[in-house]
């Protein structure tokens, strides 16, 4: 057979020349035929407290806490440190209710929490602190802060001179562009504010559309999910609709279609919703906008609290999962029917592009003791598969994960799962489910070590003045032992969330414009990018970069970017 004059192999030097001058081209999770169900491990049967709220900092440590009102927890404070001002435990409580998680020895310390986090909200701030708000009684007004430090000395800080201007207990955060966090909405806080605090200024606006959707037996619009979309403003989902805020001016800018089928997605009707990856692949100019579509999945019918709260019937949660293109001029939700039903779902994203689905409960609502039918199966979700694939249910756990429970994506690309807690209190007896105070890792089918010779490990991050800068060119250097450059490789930054009820706020993904991959030795590849184009895009702050191979992604490093 004449090889040379085959079409085929003519066609093949053709695809290959394109693909070398397109690096990022080929999807990132194409290569892998078959998609394993990964595993699970418990990382610490007890660590003493339940991981109801959780973010991972940059530098690999995760904080984690629960509640001050909840009893004493399983972890002595150090030192005699006791909190005196408890309502539930009197006359104090010297146990923790927040632990500082070490990733890689897999060690943890408890920390002081002062007063009452229960159900509160949070956010890195653009230097990569935890600013932690509201909360319950003594605590629903409180601004807190944890700094990231090398030793053991770093704990909570309460903010003496800014509180909030409403009390906030459900309510969301998002980093904002100007390196501004908004805290929007809580139970009967139909507003939105600002941190940092300038106390000359009263910065709580009101927010009709949170009394809009607010429904009058359940509520239904806690915990709105908040993403900040390409072109600077910020998209809030509350109960079955959303809209788009220029919060600058306080001006609803865009009313998007009712989210259809009739599910309703907020606490509790607890679903889940994630920006899907920002593409920044050929995007140079800084004034244009990468296309945004939003993913919200999971949920209950409304009446779902009352029936299972009240009648002890727990109802079939939602199925469905709905994506809206928010850039495009006339959006529409395309719904598409998950494997199996869920309720508090949390949905994290992968370095790869794809998403996660785990943790939650096929029957019931969020609150005490409203869920039945754990589900211990994650189910992987492949935006860019064809509709047919796109889901794919993966291992089960053991253990189940209901209320306040809690998952996070580390930056080694493990999901860190903890929590569920659907009793009042402290209870590892309670039936049907008890008190969670364990962690656990789930490996992705990416992590198998048959994939060990695909994956890149990066080596050095140039950039100039130590930072990712904006629409400005940095080289990611990385070894692969079997680097294809067909299979494509992309780089990506992903904003680390603040995890509570199902929602991961501030979770964002930007992939970035990779214009060239360079061999540098052997087994070494330098990959020139370009930073974020803009602040709208990516806010000022600490991103996990991964390079992902073949579908393989590389362990992140932090990059600081402003
Ligand atoms: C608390 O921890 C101790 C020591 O690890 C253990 O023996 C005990 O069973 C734990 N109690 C609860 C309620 O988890
Ligand atoms: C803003 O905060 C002040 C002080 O707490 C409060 O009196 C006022 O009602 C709040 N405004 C709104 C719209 O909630
Ligand atoms: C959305 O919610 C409103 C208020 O509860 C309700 O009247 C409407 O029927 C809902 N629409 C859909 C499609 O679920
Ligand atoms: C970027 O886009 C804007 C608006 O479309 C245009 O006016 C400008 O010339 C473009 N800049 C470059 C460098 O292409
Ligand atoms: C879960 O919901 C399904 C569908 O409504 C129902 O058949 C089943 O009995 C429910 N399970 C429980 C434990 O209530
Ligand atoms: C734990 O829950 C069970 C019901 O499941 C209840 O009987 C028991 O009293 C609870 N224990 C505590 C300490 O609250």
């Amino acid at each position: 057979m004449a090889i040379k004059n085959h079409p085929f192999f003519i066609f093949l030097f053709v695809f290959y020349i394109f693909m070398s001058f397109s690096p990022e081209i080929a999807h990132a999770g194409s290569y892998l035929s078959t998609i394993t169900g990964g595993n699970w491990v418990v990382l610490q049967e007890s660590i003493g407290i339940s991981a109801m709220h959780m973010q991972v900092l940059r530098n690999n440590k995760v904080i984690m806490f629960d509640r001050t009102d909840f009893g004493r927890s399983n972890l002595s404070l150090p030192d005699g440190k006791c909190r005196y001002k408890d309502e539930a435990v009197k006359p104090k409580d010297c146990t923790a209710h927040a632990v500082l998680y070490d990733i890689a020895s897999n060690t943890f310390r408890p920390l002081m929490v002062q007063t009452d986090t229960w159900c509160s909200s949070g956010s890195l701030d653009s230097s990569g602190n935890l600013i932690q708000t509201g909360g319950y009684k003594a605590g629903e007004a409180v601004i807190r802060s944890f700094t990231p430090c090398d030793d053991d000395s770093c704990d909570w800080v309460e903010l003496s001179n800014q509180v909030l201007w409403n009390r906030r207990w459900y309510a969301s955060n998002q980093l904002l562009p100007d390196g501004r966090i908004i805290i929007v909405g809580g139970r009967r806080a139909f507003t939105y504010e600002f941190y940092p605090k300038n106390p000359q200024e009263r910065d709580n606006f009101t927010l009709p559309f949170l009394i809009h959707t607010r429904d009058p037996q359940e509520e239904i619009n806690l915990y709105p999910f908040l993403h900040l979309l390409p072109d600077g403003n910020l998209f809030i989902f509350a109960n079955n609709r959303s809209i788009s805020l220029d919060y600058k001016r306080n001006k609803v800018i865009k009313e998007y279609p009712v989210m259809p089928v009739g599910d309703r997605r907020n606490y509790p009707c607890t679903g889940s919703s994630v920006l899907l990856p920002l593409r920044l692949t050929g995007i140079t100019n800084v004034t244009d906008h990468p296309e945004a579509e939003v993913m919200i999945c999971g949920g209950a019918q409304k009446g779902a609290y009352i029936k299972s709260n009240y009648l002890h019937i727990y109802g079939q949660a939602s199925t469905t999962c709905g994506r809206l293109k928010v850039t495009d001029p006339k959006p529409e939700w395309v719904m598409e029917l998950m494997p199996i039903p869920r309720i508090m779902n949390d949905m994290l994203l992968l370095p790869t592009g794809d998403l996660i689905i785990i943790n939650g409960a096929t029957n019931g609502s969020a609150g005490w003791n409203d869920a039945m039918n754990p589900v211990y199966n994650p189910v992987l979700y492949q935006p860019d598969e064809d509709p047919t694939r796109r889901f794919v249910v993966l291992s089960s756990s053991k253990i189940a994960r209901l209320y306040h429970s809690t998952a996070a994506l580390l930056p080694d690309g493990r999901i860190l799962v903890g929590g569920s807690n659907p009793h009042q209190g402290y209870n590892m007896t309670g039936k049907p489910y008890p008190t969670e105070l364990s962690l656990e890792a789930f490996y992705l089918h990416y992590l198998d070590p048959q994939y060990a010779y695909l994956r890149p490990s990066i080596l050095t991050v140039e950039l100039s003045d130590r930072a990712v800068s904006y629409g400005e060119l940095f080289s990611v250097t990385f070894v692969c032992s079997s680097y294809r450059l067909d299979l494509g490789v992309s780089v990506t930054v992903i904003a680390p969330s603040f995890t509570t009820h199902s929602f991961g706020m501030n979770q964002r993904m930007v992939v970035l414009n990779v214009v060239s991959v360079v061999q540098l030795s052997m087994f070494a590849y330098k990959a020139n990018v370009i930073g974020p184009i803009n602040v709208n895009v990516a806010p000022p702050g600490y991103y996990m970069m991964f390079v992902v191979h073949a579908g393989i992604p590389s362990n992140a490093v932090w990059v600081n970017v402003c």
